[in-house]
């Protein structure tokens, strides 16, 4: 990625910085079951070194050092330093003392000398501009026969919580959905033939795909909903922003009254399908 292009990345992660801390319990707690199936797809046990890319507010890298225990080592990079201020934190509360958060750019990362047993990249991979990049990088980090595993989000229409507030935006004005090709975006990995291709062009032998449900926001009432929606910024709310009020409005109330069909008793719960691939260094 160049300088531009880096800064532009880096710029979008930043301004959600705000958005994860607030939700950063909620998210943690409905996403576990997909970070707990990760780590059991790599196999982790008491004494690995674990990898986390684009780790974000920690996940998976906190409770893979939980797992790993004190014999083990954690390292989590990303790219921005406001959202390892969260991670760092939790660690601190959980006392962790067998983790560390350092800011990089995935794609340029060097390990050094120590070699990593698993790495994860838990829905980071697909945002990167050159992810053949990334995965040199993991390949020089990883032991050989390590494990890769990567979650990445299946195509738009199993995905509600990232194209339903959309598809809704559809009715009053031109919205682009985000990419499905090879540009980096929430759906550039939604086709399983075109990451495992990718694994497979630069040293990773591909073990499992599989699919689960992963809930992401939660709440008693659509205007919630809604709120998170308009919180996590980038340019799909700047789209929303930019129409006049009393279509804003329609808006939020169509998307509220939309994702009551997402409700399970007392909570509408808003998610959508990923996918987990175990890859391994060959
Ligand atoms: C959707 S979040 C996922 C965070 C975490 N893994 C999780 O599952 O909650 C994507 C993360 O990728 C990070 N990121 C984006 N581009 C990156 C890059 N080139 N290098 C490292 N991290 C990057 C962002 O800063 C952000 O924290």
């Amino acid at each position: 990625m160049d300088d531009g292009e880096r800064q532009r990345n880096e710029a979008f992660w930043a301004q959600t910085v705000a958005f994860w801390r607030r939700y950063d319990e909620m998210e943690a707690r409905l996403t576990r079951p997909v970070t707990e199936r990760m780590l059991a797809l790599a196999g982790l046990a008491p004494g690995m070194r674990v990898l986390d890319i684009a780790a974000g507010r920690g996940e998976p890298a906190l409770p893979a050092a939980h797992r790993v225990g004190p014999q083990g080592w954690v390292l989590g990079i990303d790219l921005v330093e406001g959202m390892l201020h969260i991670a760092r934190e939790r660690a601190r509360r959980e006392g962790l003392n067998n983790v560390e958060f350092r800011a990089a750019d995935a794609e340029s990362f060097q390990a050094g000398e120590t070699l990593f047993d698993v790495a994860t990249v838990r829905w980071g991979l697909m945002f990167m501009p050159a992810p053949e990049r990334v995965l040199a990088s993991l390949h020089r980090a990883l032991k050989p026969g390590g494990a890769l595993v990567i979650a990445s989000w299946a195509d738009a229409d199993r995905v509600p919580f990232a194209s339903l507030p959309r598809r809704i935006l559809e009715r009053y004005r031109d919205v682009p959905l985000p990419s499905s090709d090879d540009r980096p975006g929430i759906f550039r990995h939604a086709d399983a033939a075109r990451l495992n291709a990718l694994l497979q062009q630069n040293g990773f032998s591909v073990e499992a795909s599989e699919e689960m449900e992963a809930p992401v926001v939660e709440a008693t009432q659509g205007s919630v909903i809604v709120a998170w929606v308009r919180e996590m910024g980038g340019d799909f709310v700047r789209l929303v922003d930019e129409m006049p009020k009393p279509q804003q409005l329609a808006w939020e109330e169509a998307l509220a009254s939309e994702v009551e069909k997402h409700r399970a008793g007392e909570h509408i719960v808003l998610g959508g399908v990923t996918r987990l691939t175990l890859a391994r260094r060959t």
